[in-house]
């Protein structure tokens, strides 16, 4: 039997047909993105802009041209109440007639983009609230366990799509004919894992707890941990989070003192969320390293969060270091 394709899979979940047709709509805005990437430097659209975001970062073209795909596919669909991007100041409302909200990362890890290194989409998608619109931020502000699904596009030597409803993760990898195909029905994350990514060049501006942790898995055999650990880091969330989905291990980007208006640098509803959303939907644990990444009251759109996930024994001894007097 051919592989499922996403509608498919989730048809048989018996997933509320309205959400298949909004998921199928950011599916095909992931195959143009893939497109788009694939031909790189050939159609000129490498490199910077001249504009910075409301995240204050010079935005690549790719960030724009990915972020004006989503938009304009999502909000032509009469489902979509609104959205909310990354690269968008405000939320832009859709039909006022429109059951859902969709948050977005339009190209994760942008950086990487000139360098030809793996980027990707991340996506989460809301119920509109009673008596709101999606226009209005407040429509938007609803804890992670609230969101009908979560997922992200990779687009590495192969594109893949990982998604979750709610249950379980479930993996699609783009073919040739622009369809992804089911390629792995269950994700797990192993409890146990020897691998962790962090930017270490921000270690002087960590938190105590955090520098004591990672001190001894940098210690490895010769400290308190007994074993070697492995590091990690590719600077795309996507990449990063899709290793510790497939072959576990912890990510983090935690608090760190460097601009007291930005304590974390990943953003709340775009990275936050939806990633946290997958990590326990695949048995692993998401955390700020003081609560879980699910249970936030989000303040406001572009709120950050410091953000551990992965392996559900490691992230536990992180907890324990982090209940340790600073
Ligand atoms: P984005 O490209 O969407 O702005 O996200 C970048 C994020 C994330 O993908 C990655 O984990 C992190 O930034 C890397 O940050 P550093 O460059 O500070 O390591
Ligand atoms: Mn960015
Ligand atoms: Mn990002
Ligand atoms: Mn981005």
């Amino acid at each position: 039997m051919p592989a499922a394709t996403v509608t498919q899979l989730l048809k048989d979940q018996k997933t509320d047909p309205e959400l298949i047709s909004v998921i199928n709509v950011i599916t095909a805005c992931c195959q143009e993105i893939a497109e788009q990437l694939r031909l790189g430097a050939l159609t000129g659209i490498l490199g910077a802009t001249v504009e910075t975001n409301v995240q204050g970062e010079t935005q690549k073209q790719l960030d724009v041209i990915a972020n004006d795909i989503l938009k304009e596919k999502l909000l032509a669909l009469p489902l979509i109440a609104g959205i909310a991007s990354e690269e968008e100041d405000l939320p832009v409302a859709g039909n006022k007639d429109g059951r859902f909200l969709v948050l977005f990362d339009p190209l994760d890890g942008s950086s990487n983009i000139d360098v030809n290194v793996s980027v990707g989409t991340i996506f989460s998608i809301l119920e509109v609230p009673e008596g709101c619109h999606g226009g209005e931020e407040k429509a938007y502000l609803q804890s992670g366990r609230k969101q009908l699904a979560a997922g992200y596009a990779l687009y590495g030597p192969a594109a893949t799509l990982t998604l979750s409803t709610g249950k379980g993760v479930q993996q699609f990898s783009l073919d040739n004919q622009g369809s992804f195909l089911l390629t792995q029905a269950e994700m797990s994350i192993p409890q146990d894992t020897k691998e962790f990514a962090i930017n270490m060049s921000n270690q002087r501006f960590w938190q105590p707890q955090m520098q004591a942790y990672i001190g001894e898995l940098v210690a490895g055999k010769d400290g308190s941990r007994g074993k070697n650990f492995n590091m990690r880091w590719i600077a795309s969330m996507v990449a990063d989070v899709h290793r510790v989905l497939t072959r576990g291990g912890i990510f983090t980007y935690p608090w760190d003192n460097r601009d007291a208006d930005k304590p974390g640098k990943l953003r709340l509803m775009y990275e936050g969320n939806p990633m946290s959303f997958l990590v326990e939907q695949a048995g692993g644990l998401a955390t700020t390293c003081f609560g879980n990444i699910l249970d936030i009251q989000p303040q406001k759109i572009h709120q950050r969060v410091s953000v551990a996930l992965g392996s559900k024994n490691e992230i536990e001894v992180l907890l324990q270091a982090h209940q340790t007097a600073a």
